[in-house]
């Protein structure tokens, strides 16, 4: 039929999203800091992320979820390192699956970029940022691949020893069991953005020498080794996705040409090795591992990646799906990055068809600015999407009342 793939379902293992737009996720630091609320996601959050799913995104992801404690990036994240922290994530789950949305989780660790303070707060203490013990910060207890500091504002990391890589893993899979416990439908994991597991892949922020460190194969174990503990600890039924940082947008820099970078090449040679180990979709970001990256934000800035690295699947017969994100903010662009552009849909439609570069979306600001931007969309492309029932008797979004 004639609705944009777009607005077409996307099942995945044993869930079935609405349509291919998906709400990133976004840290609010609005949590407590300390007592027994510390880390739970409150009232703030179940609507941040209730009322997009309302308005139609089919799946909101909540935050960058800490693993551990010492795992937040600020005094303030979200959590899911204790039983107390299941309730929170569950009021939230209720209240999306009520307006027939569904809810991801995105579990994280931010490793040596970890014990700063909420960004609003950064440059008034004048701390460059660091979160020390006094407003709940734990300068003295980040971690990191090795001894190395993301930049002079941030905090000294400890080399991570194996047993806190054991740990730490372990840590992984028991708040995917806790996420599953608050009825979550959907894991992502946060390979992204410099953050722990991010800092591990990269020669410029891990230079251990033991199995975790040197060559790509080590670089990537301790990642490989947390994805297979989650999906062991979520059901067969339930999607799993791995946020990458696909390129540091270091490879120009000489301290690159000197100890290598992580780039799209290591990227797709990863990314062919997630389907087997359970991983749904890859969910394809980019940056934030050194101060000294070198990128330019602009529209779809990450998307022609994210078509790279689903042409690169689909060659090898990898049946990974990939999401693009990224400065995604019209319609017509965000039609033709899951459908392939029109002129490519013209040129090929007899022999190939058109070539997409990702099989979802992931909105992120533009949610914040306009949480009906799906039904705006739709209403665009002119897809007649239901409102919520309780908004009247009014018929469908697209021919109004
Ligand atoms: C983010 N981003 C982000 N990414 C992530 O993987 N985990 C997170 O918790 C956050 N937190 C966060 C907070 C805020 C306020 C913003 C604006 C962004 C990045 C986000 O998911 C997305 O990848 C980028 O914002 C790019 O997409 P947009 O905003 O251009 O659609």
């Amino acid at each position: 039929n004639s609705t944009p793939t777009l607005f077409k379902p996307l099942k995945i293992r044993d869930v079935t999203f609405q349509n291919r737009i998906f709400m990133a996720p976004m840290c609010m630091f609005s949590c407590a800091s300390s007592g027994p609320a510390i880390g739970s996601l409150t009232p703030y959050h179940l609507i941040h992320l209730g009322h997009p799913a309302l308005k139609g995104a089919s799946l909101v992801i909540i935050e960058a979820t800490a693993v551990t404690p010492n795992g937040r990036i600020s005094p303030n994240d979200s959590g899911l390192w204790d039983d107390l922290q299941i309730a929170g994530v569950k009021n939230v789950a209720d209240a999306v699956h009520a307006v027939g949305g569904k809810l991801g989780i995105q579990l994280a660790h931010a490793g040596r970029k970890a014990s700063t303070v909420a960004p609003w707060f950064g440059r008034q203490r004048g701390k460059g940022g660091v979160a020390e013990p006094e407003v709940g910060g734990w300068p003295d207890d980040v971690v990191g691949p090795s001894a190395i500091q993301w930049s002079e504002t941030y905090c000294m990391p400890r080399e991570m020893t194996k047993e806190d890589i054991r740990e730490t893993i372990e840590a992984f899979a028991d708040a995917a069991r806790r996420a599953v416990k608050a009825g979550v439908d959907v894991i992502e994991l946060h390979g992204a953005h410099g953050y722990l597991l991010s800092s591990f892949v990269s020669p410029l922020s891990n230079q251990r020498t033991d199995e975790y460190g040197g060559s790509f194969e080590n670089r990537i174990r301790f990642n490989v080794e947390v994805i297979k503990a989650v999906r062991e600890a979520i059901p067969p039924g339930m999607p799993l996705f791995y946020r990458i940082t696909s390129t540091e947008w270091m490879e120009e820099s000489d301290l690159a040409k000197e100890l290598g970078s992580w780039d799209v090449e290591q990227s797709i040679r990863f990314a062919k090795l997630l389907a087997p180990l359970g991983v749904d979709l890859l969910d394809v970001s980019s940056g934030g591992n050194h101060v000294k990256q070198r990128i330019w934000p602009h529209s779809n800035y990450q998307v022609g990646i994210a078509g790279q690295i689903r042409r690169a699947l689909k060659e090898a017969g990898q049946p990974l799906l990939v999401g693009a994100v990224g400065m995604i903010t019209e319609a017509d662009q965000a039609k033709e990055i899951v459908e392939g552009k029109e002129e490519a849909v013209m040129a090929k439609r007899l022999v190939e068809g058109p070539e997409p570069q990702a099989d979802a979306i992931l909105i992120g600001r533009q949610l914040l600015r306009e949480p009906e931007w799906v039904l705006r969309v739709a209403f665009r492309l002119g897809v007649e999407v239901q409102w919520p029932l309780q908004f009247g008797f009014s018929g469908k979004f697209l021919k109004g009342s």
